[in-house]
């Protein structure tokens, strides 16, 4: 079974946990979007979506999906969206996409966070991936230097704005043992938008893609 394959599984598994006549909350990337795909075929069934990001705004819009601005919204009662690690807890590392603020902002309004992932995402530790931080430009340097203080080695996302018109440093080196105090340390730090990890607000499920089938993990 190749990583797609395992994406398009869960991405399907996830339709058994959107509630029908709700608003659902659309998460970013290649998982999102197999899902986004999935929720094309009962789309009659919720009464639209808030999206975490233009791209997913677009591809949902492109099959004739309602998309709605958050300020309208008073609840979402799902949010969907896949990750670049996750541990046992469900404390993730997102943003690969560049995503991760207007994520942890739909994250943050939902009832209940799904997340989908292939098996591949799933670590002991997190911070092989390099964990994204979008900081407001004039800041970047001040921000990377302060990174670094913490021990990380923050580089430059190249060519890279986010919808807020923000940039991304993505910090190497990190071996994170304690996410929850991470995650506040750095959105500590002025000039920080908000980081990747989801440690305070992690998801509730993990729906793991593997060679035997999706996993179900809470
Ligand atoms: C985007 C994200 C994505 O959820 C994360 O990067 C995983 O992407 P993919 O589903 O393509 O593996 O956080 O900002």
């Amino acid at each position: 079974m190749t990583q797609d394959e395992m994406k398009q599984a869960v991405a399907k598994a996830a339709i058994e946990h959107v509630v029908k006549g709700t608003i659902i909350g659309i998460g970013t990337g290649s998982t999102a979007n197999f899902f986004i795909d999935e929720l094309a075929t009962i789309k009659h069934q919720i009464d639209g979506t808030v999206a975490s990001s233009e791209a997913s705004a677009e591809r949902l819009r492109g099959h004739g999906i309602e998309v709605m601005d958050l300020n309208s919204v008073s609840e979402i009662s799902v949010y969907i969206d896949g990750a670049d690690e996750s541990n046992k807890h469900l404390h993730l590392i997102k943003g690969g996409g560049g995503a991760l603020t207007r994520e942890k902002i739909v994250a943050a309004v939902s009832k209940k966070f799904v997340c989908i992932a292939d098996e591949s995402k799933l670590v002991d530790i997190m911070g092989t991936f390099p964990l994204p931080v979008e900081v407001i430009p004039m800041a970047r340097s001040y921000v990377a230097r302060e990174i670094a203080k913490l021990g990380g080695q923050p580089v430059l996302r190249e060519g890279f704005t986010t919808d807020n018109g923000n940039v991304i440093l993505d910090v190497h080196n990190l071996e994170i043992m304690e996410p929850v105090k991470l995650e506040e340390t750095l959105n500590h730090i002025t000039g920080v938008v908000t980081n990747g990890l989801f440690a305070i607000r992690p998801a509730d499920v993990l729906l793991l893609g593997t060679p035997d089938g999706v996993k179900t993990i809470t």
